[in-house]
């Protein structure tokens, strides 16, 4: 079989197992063959870029990084649809439709509203050639690279009756649990949490790096499809046949034949819609029928055969108890209001988020007050005003703590920050904890058989005071350590013991741990800033633990993804004498200090006894791929420029002092475009 030939094989294989799991749920390869596979088609890819199909699978993973995204006008204007929140509204906008129609019999169909960004995406010959935001309406983004992420939206399509031009339009969305997946990352290295779900999603989208973008799991629900001409009678059969087609239609739609069913639509939605994978904030009503649309037209900024009713936001009000004050890893003080117990939207809600002390200043809010409290988007519920009505004087000031609540070092709030933070970082116990929390995490050294309780011991019994004291564990310490402690939440008395089978489980945990990689050891030092994307990109650079402690601010900043605030981040970090003693100790635990250079498949000799030596970024590689193409090709890479370089490969962004010292030594230097013309 020709490569040419293998690569069709490869993406209709690929995007045929992609189709089954996403749109039937069926697992038709295990992982592993299915990593194979797309392996095997990015390789021959690379090899043989002139095959590569508009539909391929492995754009899914992104890589194309645009500056700016290019503006493309619509082909059918992206309207907006008339809201309301009432249902006397809602029987009036049935009124008018049924006079707009003359007394013909209509039917609806519900939709739910759901919360996130509008799309646009363009098919061609079936394969998906374009997507687009909705802009101002007239106009938007071309973010092609980055909706080609939606793992649930086909690259291509089969079937008959497919028109060869057609437009899909749908809302693209952050699922709920990625975006507390994301944040909880985000806590972790100290950057601010993403607001809610909807903005989150938005920013993901006009991400100029579509790898961060797949790293996201965005996902998309599709609601509307059009062609000209057009191919169905109702809108009821364009959702069936997209979903047929394998578009990612939300079931929760339904046929109305009239306005009560609409209204029982919305009742049974309105607290269903929680256990959905999104956040939605009302329904959609829809005239079924295409001709019956086109009859009733549009208003100059929404068609007059359709309306969104809005649910209101669920909403609560309650006494304000208390504030508490909780230490974050980074030393970020977070005030949390504790309530008198409300329901709201089907729970109970004891506590509710105040964010930071500015918000706590913006709301006026003061204790005993009675509050109102919503939950949005986010799982969390937050105070959003209070009843002033009810105020009695028994409402006093908060009184925001100028100490660290843990360990009573005075506060501090840097420039232009809303949180405060407590700076003794060390050893304020919270903070503590949270760092040692952090390295045992499973991204990181997954020690996680030290969680629930565990640790609080080991921390009460001065055995962890850093991380690096969990490679000094011995059973001899560990075993018949006791301790009771009182779950604040239920109050109930816990029993934390460590027996002969928890000790054993520990240790192997943490011996096992010497073997993780290195950019997960990187990860679990806590540099603020430096997540497992950065670990990842630095330990790609750098290579070693070494090289990275060597690094000056200069070079750091070169760095894919690594701006000047994660730049200084890093070289304050090592720069202090406590940070170099910890990292000497992980050294002498035997944790990993170097990246595991990877095995590369020879390829051709066309580079032999050539060196090579790159600066800067480029179009088609990584650095790490460059590499890979140097060594597979048989090229040898230098780790400087000298008289013994034979080429210096320069990207855009290049060093100016590799460059400079190329040009004294008269190095021959090339671009890209002339090293894969010297591969290929
Ligand atoms: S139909 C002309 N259906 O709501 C009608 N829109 O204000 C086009 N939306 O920009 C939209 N869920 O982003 C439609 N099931 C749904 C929807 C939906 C959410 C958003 C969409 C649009 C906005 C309309």
């Amino acid at each position: 079989m020709s490569p040419q030939e293998r690569i069709h094989e490869l993406t209709d294989k690929i995007n045929y197992y992609n189709y089954q799991y996403y749109q039937n749920s069926i697992s038709e390869v295990d992982d592993y063959t299915f990593d194979t596979l797309l392996e095997e088609l990015i390789g021959l890819e690379r090899q043989y870029p002139e095959f590569r199909r508009p539909d391929t699978p492995s754009l899914r993973v992104g890589g194309t990084v645009s500056k700016e995204f290019p503006t493309v006008y619509h082909r059918f204007p992206m309207l907006s649809l008339g809201n309301t929140y009432s249902e006397v509204e809602l029987v009036e906008f049935d009124n008018r439709v049924r006079k707009g129609l003359n007394d013909q019999p209509y039917t609806y169909v519900c939709e739910l509203k759901f919360d996130g960004v509008a799309l646009s995406m363009t098919y061609e010959n079936g394969v998906l050639v374009q997507g687009a935001t909705r802009g101002d309406g007239v106009r938007g983004d071309d973010i092609t690279h980055n909706i080609r992420t939606i793992r649930t939206l086909p690259l291509r399509i089969h079937g008959d009756k497919i028109p060869p031009l057609f437009e899909v339009r749908g809302e693209g969305f952050l699922p709920l649990a990625e975006f507390e997946r994301i944040n909880k990352e985000r806590e972790d290295i100290g950057e601010p949490l993403l607001a809610n779900p909807r903005n989150a999603a938005s920013g993901t989208f006009k991400q100029q790096d579509s790898a961060i973008v797949a790293k996201r799991r965005l996902d998309c629900y599709l609601y509307s499809f059009l062609s000209e001409p057009e191919i169905f009678q109702t809108h009821e059969e364009s959702l069936v046949a997209m979903n047929q087609w394998g578009f990612n239609v939300s079931p929760t739609w339904r046929t109305c034949r009239t306005i009560q069913e609409v209204m029982a639509y919305i009742q049974e939605w309105e607290t269903n819609r929680y256990s959905l994978p999104l956040a939605t904030d009302g329904i959609v009503i829809k005239v079924n029928r295409y001709d019956q649309q086109r009859e009733l037209g549009f208003t100059a900024k929404s068609p007059r055969w359709a309306i969104a009713y809005k649910y209101k936001a669920q909403a609560a009000s309650t006494t304000l108890n208390s504030v508490s004050y909780q230490v974050g890893r980074t030393g970020a003080v977070t005030p949390v209001a504790h309530l008198k117990p409300v329901l709201l939207a089907g729970t109970v809600v004891k506590r509710a988020s105040l964010h930071n002390a500015n918000e706590i200043q913006r709301l006026g809010v003061m204790l005993n007050d009675t509050v109102f409290i919503e939950k949005g988007g986010e799982i969390i519920p937050k105070v959003t005003g209070v009843d002033l009505a009810k105020r009695t004087a028994a409402s006093v000031p908060i009184d925001y703590p100028t100490h660290c609540p843990a360990c009573g070092t005075p506060l501090v709030r840097k420039e232009g920050e809303a949180h405060f933070y407590c700076p003794n970082e060390k050893s304020c116990p919270p903070q503590r904890q949270a760092r040692l929390e952090h390295f045992i995490q499973r991204r990181a050294m997954n020690i996680e058989s030290l969680g629930e309780g565990k640790i609080e011991l080991l921390i009460d019994k001065g055995l962890l005071e850093n991380p690096a004291d969990l490679y000094d564990l011995t059973t001899e310490k560990l075993l018949g350590l006791e301790k009771a402690y009182t779950d604040e939440e239920s109050g109930k008395i816990r029993v934390v013991s460590f027996r002969e089978k928890t000790v054993e489980n520990i240790l192997t945990a943490i011996e096992r741990s010497r073997q993780q990689p290195f950019p997960n050891v990187l990860f679990a030092l806590g540099i603020r800033y430096v997540g497992n994307t950065t670990a990842e990109k630095l330990a790609d650079y750098f290579g070693s633990m070494d090289e990275l402690m060597a690094a000056p601010y200069e070079t750091l900043v070169n760095v894919p993804e690594v701006g000047p605030r994660i730049a200084q981040s890093i070289v304050a970090w090592f720069a202090d004498p406590d940070n170099q003693r910890f990292v000497e100790r992980l050294r002498q635990a035997g944790l990993q200090f170097a990246a595991d250079r990877k095995i590369v498949e020879p390829e051709s000799s066309k580079l032999d006894g050539k060196t090579f030596l790159y600066t800067g970024t480029f179009a088609h590689f990584s650095r790490e791929e460059l590499e890979e193409r140097i060594q597979a090709n048989g090229g040898k890479l230098l780790s400087g420029v000298s008289k013994k370089l034979s080429y210096l490969i320069v990207g855009e962004n290049a060093g100016p002092s590799k460059v400079d010292k190329a040009r004294k030594l008269g190095v021959n230097m090339i671009g890209e475009q002339e090293f894969i013309a010297m591969i290929s």
